[in-house]
């Protein structure tokens, strides 16, 4: 009997161990916070794919500062209850829900449209949205998903607010990318990936678009007071891995998650870099740079390639219609 009860204890004391290591492996996982007392009061953001994950924390915490936050989001139901639950904890009744999908530039001229009906100003813009490894799908604009939500939706949004960012200046841009850009290649040859299309060279290429956008962008920004920085958020329990079945099934959710799970961070530490980049005052000239856990990191040496920058502006501009007013993907 007592062998028994011995037993009992050495395997619920095992448990107890693994429980707790498993708590401070998480604890350790969760990165830098963005810990300075910044307010944001009256200042005037947007968020894009505001309505979960990484964009929702973001909303939330600058919403708890005081800013008036613009949530743009293409589903309108998911987008109200988050904006409910940011309004109810902050007491900030200054968040507003707004259409914008980023794979269509009607919705996008549109929310840009209304946007600039309602004010005058914005502080910080946050392009933050973004879609991985889904099957090949085409934009309303025949644009292949990944890079259409992740790249070019945000290029033509940022390209449309330009001029109200710089009459706000200093004014900031955040562009969330990803460590995933260290493996992408821009296919200069097949951009939309009609030749062949692989989910996750088109994620890796849409982020590494993200970064070359942002540092041909900084350069072109030169002198205005607006400022644009790319980030990596680590990487953060989301709804990101919808589209990968892998994650998605029971098996999973017995097998793999558990082992997986101590190594994510929680949303609201996936938000840390993006409010570091959106509020630190340090940063306030900063720009053209790339930060990882609330500090700069370098950015790979394809993401450096200033020739392919200039090329991926050229057709961007011409995809999105920002020269002529008309968007055409060839
Ligand atoms: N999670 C990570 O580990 C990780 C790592 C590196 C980088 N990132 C980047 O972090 C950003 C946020 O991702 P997350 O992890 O928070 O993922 P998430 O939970 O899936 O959130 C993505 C957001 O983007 C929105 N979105 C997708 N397609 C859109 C469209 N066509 N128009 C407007 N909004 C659209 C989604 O809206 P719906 O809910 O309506 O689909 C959702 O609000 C992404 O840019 C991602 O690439 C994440």
């Amino acid at each position: 009997m007592s062998i028994f009860r011995n037993k009992i204890i050495l395997v619920s004391s095992a448990i107890g161990t693994l429980i707790g290591g498993t708590v401070l492996l998480k604890d350790r996982m969760q990165g830098a916070s963005f810990e300075k007392n910044v307010r944001a009061d009256g200042k005037v953001v947007i968020i894009t794919g505001a309505n979960t994950g990484i964009g929702k924390e973001t909303a939330h915490a600058l919403a708890r500062r005081g800013a008036h936050v613009y949530m743009a989001c293409r589903d309108m139901v998911k987008c109200e209850e988050a904006r409910k639950d940011i309004v109810l904890d902050t007491r900030n009744p200054q968040v507003y829900c707004r259409e914008c999908d980023l794979a269509s530039m009607q919705s996008i001229r549109q929310f840009v449209k209304q946007f600039k009906a309602e004010q005058q100003r914005l502080d910080i813009l946050i392009n933050n949205a973004g879609v991985m490894r889904c099957p090949r799908t085409l934009t309303k604009e025949g644009i292949e998903l990944q890079l259409g939500v992740n790249h070019m939706g945000h290029f033509l949004l940022t390209h449309l607010l330009l001029d109200t960012l710089k009459l706000s200046a200093p004014s900031r841009i955040v562009v969330v990318s990803s460590l995933a850009h260290t493996r992408g290649q821009i296919a200069l040859d097949d951009l939309n990936s009609v030749k062949a299309y692989d989910e996750a060279k088109a994620y890796e290429q849409s982020k590494l678009a993200n970064v070359l956008f942002t540092r041909e962008l900084a350069r072109r920004l030169e002198g205005t007071g607006v400022t644009v920085n790319a980030l990596h958020p680590g990487i953060v329990d989301t709804e990101l891995m919808r589209h990968m079945g892998i994650f998605n099934s029971w098996f999973s959710g017995l097998f793999v998650r558990p082992f997986v799970w101590p190594f994510l961070k929680s949303p609201l530490y996936g938000a840390q870099t993006t409010l570091y980049a959106a509020l630190d005052p340090d940063l306030e000239k900063v720009s053209g740079q790339y930060f990882s856990d609330c500090a700069p990191k370098e950015v790979a040496e394809q993401a450096k390639d200033d020739r392919v920058a200039k090329w991926l502006w050229a057709v961007s501009e011409k995809w999105t219609g920002t020269l002529t007013g008309t968007a055409a993907v060839s």
